[in-house]
């Protein structure tokens, strides 16, 4: 039977890693996954998880099934995390939820959601956007269809095209956003454009999805959420998809939330009765371990204080490293300008060079990232930036 199955070309993202792994160039350089690292190139467990891990071996004494729901006080946390704790559509009740297995497993159940609702959404994804939307959200059934973002001639958000094709929108369509930390290009709205882009969807009337997997890796976990919460105190339904994997560095247990922040609570109703059916069908009820986790930490003063501070030091670091590589760059003399890498945000930048710079650098340096020409800022340390910046220098 299964004969008639092709085999498939790596993952674009994943696939780097494997190949990173088979070179053996001590030199090699990883910037291909995001993942966090250290100076040493360590992903570390942080000290608030290895904190709530020990309450939690304390405290757990059942290893029984939990609901398809999840975790009620990882919920609310992630709920006042992400909306405010005293967002209106919190106290009105009318905000849907269920934890999920990952932002990739949020992704998935909302567009399994969106399915249920009607067959023939479009969801405008931005162009470009990170490559694993397209099966989560496309194997769903929903159609994809692409709105301008980022110019890589400019190295910058192309806003009046992604208006111009946002208002010819249908009213039912959904449009995918980026909370903070645009995936792949780094580059994020102002407040001035988000504002912009709220009014749109108001007279429009397309649905805003809004994907949001880096909330403090940009300027801080709070100001991270100013687009989202503008689309939440301002219009009737907007979907979220959180993920705890950075900022919780819980990237293994698979820690997401799935949202849906309805016009009212008999509204909410329904939704949270479909979207619970959804995860009953999909794989039951989520992990438990990682939201356990993250409901410890959130619900604990002292250790929230510590996981903000570490989230903090993390987005500090990363900035530091966006400056020492455009220094670096400098340095070797190269001619196009890299400054734009200092004003984005978060895990990633774009290079802007083209796919045949990205292979070469790899083949002939050892430099893993993606085709696109994505870096992962956090793959940077003082030992390799200086081999990077001459590698970059000599294959343009
Ligand atoms: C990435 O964009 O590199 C991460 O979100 C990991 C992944 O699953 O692609």
């Amino acid at each position: 039977m299964f004969e008639t199955l092709s085999a498939l070309a790596p993952d674009p993202i994943l696939g780097l890693s494997a190949a990173f792994k088979q070179d053996s160039n001590p030199h090699k350089i990883d910037l291909g996954v995001g993942v966090y690292k250290d100076e040493k190139g360590n992903t570390p467990i942080l000290d608030s998880v290895v904190k709530a891990q020990e309450i939690l071996l304390a405290k757990e004494t059942s290893k029984v099934y939990i609901t398809p729901q999840g975790n009620q006080g990882f919920i609310d946390g992630m709920l006042d995390l992400l909306l405010g704790q005293h967002a209106p559509a919190l106290i009105e009740n009318r905000v849907a939820a269920v934890q999920a297995p990952g932002g990739c497993g949020a992704l998935r159940i909302l567009a399994e959601l969106l399915m249920r609702v009607n067959k023939d959404t479009v969801v405008w994804v931005s162009d470009p956007t990170w490559a694993n939307h397209i099966p989560l959200l496309g194997d769903a059934g929903l159609e994809l269809k692409t709105y301008p973002y980022f110019d890589k001639a400019t190295a910058s958000i192309k806003f009046d095209e992604m208006m111009d094709c946002l208002s010819k929108v249908g009213p039912n369509d959904v449009v995918l956003l980026h909370g903070c930390c645009h995936n792949p290009t780094g580059a994020d709205l102002t407040k001035g454009q988000w504002q912009e882009l709220v009014k749109l969807a108001a007279k429009v009337g397309f649905l805003p999805f809004v994907d949001t997997a880096y909330q403090g890796f940009g300027d801080s976990i709070e100001e991270d959420t100013y687009g989202l919460r503008l689309l939440v105190e301002n219009l009737d339904e907007v979907i979220v998809a959180a993920s705890c994997s950075k900022n919780f560095g819980l990237y293994r247990e698979r820690v997401g939330l799935a949202a849906i922040i309805c016009k009212d609570s008999d509204v909410k109703k329904k939704a949270q009765s479909q979207i619970q059916s959804v995860a009953r069908g999909i794989y039951s009820m989520p992990p438990s371990y990682g939201g356990a986790l993250v409901d410890i930490i959130l619900n604990d003063e002292s250790l929230r204080a510590l996981w903000v501070s570490e989230v903090d030091a993390m987005r500090n670091r990363m900035t530091d490293l966006r400056q020492m590589l455009v220094q670096n760059l400098d340095k070797q003399g190269v001619d196009k300008d890299f400054s734009f890498i200092n004003s984005q945000k978060g895990m990633f930048s774009f290079l802007c060079i083209p796919a045949s710079q990205v292979q070469q650098l790899r083949n002939e340096h050892s430099v893993y990232f993606v085709d696109s020409s994505r870096v992962n800022i956090a793959g940077i340390n003082k030992g390799n930036v200086t081999a990077l910046a001459e590698a970059i220098a000599k294959t343009l």
